[in-house]
């Protein structure tokens, strides 16, 4: 029987079970610490200033209160600068990935002068002092495709949302995290030997990625499949760590400029996404499941392994939904309702239902993503979901005209040519 008595130690109301008590206020999650919070502010990036928004002197104080309200003070560049709508989304689901948090409040401000001159100093050292292009650039979106299990589709996800914003004339890095069983190379028709160069700037060579135009893009991409000479050789990596060789290839690859990374993780660990969130956290992972209800719960230990290492997730992909057969008939081989109950379940927005279609693992066999030319239903949600991806950063040409372009006006100071 339960029932309900004053705490000795808080004077708080306890719930026990014959006789054993158990203390609400002990059960309720602890609200974060300012300087938790701060800690998980630095995974906001100003994309034009290219840093963290703590370093920048944007984050201009903390305060926490006890039921897990969370008042954040930010200071624009400028007051109506386009920016302000990615970094409040950013600083929510930033500081939202923290279970003690029950709101967050923020109050904006805009910098004088002064704080200015300040950013720019700070823009102008990163400029200067960031090795060029030899690690992941801070402008860059990193998107991680996870799932709780293993054969739903995350490389078919991986590829073919790469390949459409490609596609769309952004240069696209894809890094295969499934250092043993990668798929990648295959999916893309790109299996060539990866080649090191020695880069100005660097000391040691470091890998140069495959590169492959789509459309008005370009992918660039490594994987361990350019490294050995078949799967079977690629299980000697097995001595290695998965995260080692995943730190090599943020580290050791001359990536150079990117609008998106893409990583497709490996299926079922937490170490890669464990040493992703220590590596790059503003990592956001893309959970992929399938409609079945049990794909679904093995999926929410994929988010909640999100929320434990703060990572955000940006969105639930269901793969593998309905069959439609050349007749129209429709068939839920697996079940349905377990994107959107995922979704639902973990708070993320559902960003698509991708169906079920032969054109899809033959585009993979074939190396040829169906994501770039298919004509299916199936390569249309791909295309769907890869514009909104794009629609949660903000457009280039909303930025013109916004005095947050200061890099550019860096660039120039220093006699470079701005980054476009
Ligand atoms: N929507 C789809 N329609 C038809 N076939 C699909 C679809 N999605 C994936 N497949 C096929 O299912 C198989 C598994 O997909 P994929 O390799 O992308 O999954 P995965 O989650 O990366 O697997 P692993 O966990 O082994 O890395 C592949 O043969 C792929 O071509
Ligand atoms: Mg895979």
């Amino acid at each position: 029987m339960a029932w309900q008595h004053d705490c000795a130690k808080c004077d708080e109301p306890s719930i026990g079970l014959s006789g054993s008590f158990i203390c609400m206020t002990a059960r309720r999650v602890q609200p974060p610490t300012p300087a938790e919070v701060t800690n998980l502010l630095r995974a906001v990036i100003d994309p034009e200033l290219g840093d963290n928004i703590v370093d920048l002197g944007m984050a201009t104080g903390v305060t926490v209160s006890e039921d897990g309200l969370v008042t954040i003070g930010v200071k624009l560049t400028i007051k109506g600068c386009p920016l302000r709508v990615q970094i409040k989304n950013d600083v929510e689901s930033r500081v939202t990935t923290h279970p003690g948090v029950s709101k967050v409040k923020i109050e904006w401000g805009e910098m004088d002068a002064d704080e200015r001159t300040a950013v720019m100093t700070r823009a102008r050292w990163n400029a200067k002092e960031n090795a060029p292009a030899t690690q992941i650039p801070l402008n860059t979106r990193i998107l991680a495709i996870a799932s709780g299990k293993g054969g739903v589709g995350k490389s078919s996800v991986t590829v073919n949302l790469a390949a459409a914003l490609a596609n769309q004339g952004f240069t696209v890095g894809v890094l295969d995290a499934d250092i043993w069983g990668f798929s990648v190379p295959r999916m893309l028709n790109m299996s060539d030997r990866l080649e090191a160069k020695l880069i100005t700037g660097s000391e040691k060579p470091k890998m140069i990625p495959n590169e492959r135009i789509v459309g008005k893009g370009v992918l660039k991409v490594v994987s361990t499949g350019m490294l050995v000479e078949d799967e079977s050789t690629a299980l000697m990596w097995r001595g290695l760590m998965l995260t080692k060789a995943v730190e090599q290839f943020l580290k050791d690859v001359h990536w150079g400029e990117l609008d998106y990374l893409l990583i497709d993780m490996p299926p079922g660990t937490g170490d890669v996404q464990m040493g992703l969130a220590r590596m790059l956290p503003r990592t956001d992972l893309i959970i992929v499941t399938t409609p079945a209800v049990s794909a679904q719960k093995v999926a929410i230990r994929a988010a909640d392994m999100a929320r434990r290492s703060f990572l955000r997730i940006a969105g639930v992909i269901e793969n593998m939904s309905a069959f439609t057969c050349e007749h129209g008939t429709s068939y839920q081989l697996f079940g349905q309702g377990g994107g959107q109950n995922l979704a639902n379940e973990i708070g993320a927005e559902l960003l698509g239902q991708i169906p079920i279609e032969s054109d899809v693992s033959h585009g993979s066999d074939n190396g040829e993503p169906v994501a770039i030319s298919g004509a299916g239903f199936a390569a249309e949600v791909f295309r769907d979901i890869a514009k909104k991806i794009i629609s949660q950063t903000v457009p280039g040409n909303e930025m013109a005209g916004c005095s947050a372009r200061m890099l550019e006006t860096v660039a120039l100071a220093l006699g470079e040519k701005p980054k476009k």
